[in-house]
């Protein structure tokens, strides 16, 4: 097949893919051929996500804690440049489970991984 008629994966930027809905959304994103973009705090503890991207050449791991700028702002630019046509912004937490109750939601972290989300990946582009 000439090059000219290979098909071209999109890419996908999942935040908090070291466990939880994220990594799974990365395993079925690259069990597509997509190339998948992950990213977590520490991708050096991220085990599970490491063994993934061994299985999985076109995923790539990075740094990313989405609560702080400088953090979001040197992703921006290692990725500088670079295509993608879905951002999946899950990193976050959910709370125990046990405390979901409602009207007393125990959430208190919700705000400060959830709340300025979406304002710092549209500042960083
Ligand atoms: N599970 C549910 O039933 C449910 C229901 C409704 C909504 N949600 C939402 O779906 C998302 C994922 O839920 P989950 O159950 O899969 O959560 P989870 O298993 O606790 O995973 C959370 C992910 O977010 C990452 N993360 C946490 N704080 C972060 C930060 N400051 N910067 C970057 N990454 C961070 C964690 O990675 P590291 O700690 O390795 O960095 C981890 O990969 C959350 O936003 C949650 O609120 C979940």
């Amino acid at each position: 097949m000439p090059d000219c008629a290979r098909e071209v994966m999109p890419t996908v930027l999942i935040t908090g893919a070291s466990r939880g809905l994220g990594l799974e959304f990365a395993r079925q994103y690259a069990e597509l051929g997509w190339h998948v973009l992950s990213t977590c705090r520490e991708p050096d503890r991220a085990s599970a996500l490491r063994e993934l991207s061994e299985r999985h050449p076109s995923m790539c791991l990075h740094a990313l804690d989405v609560t702080q700028d400088k953090s979001v702002r040197s992703l921006a630019e290692v990725l500088d440049g670079t295509t993608i046509d879905v951002l999946l912004n899950n990193a976050g937490i959910a709370g125990r489970i046990d405390r979901q109750v409602t009207g007393r939601s125990g959430l208190s972290g919700w705000p400060r991984n959830h709340g300025d989300q979406p304002v710092r990946s549209a500042t960083h582009g």
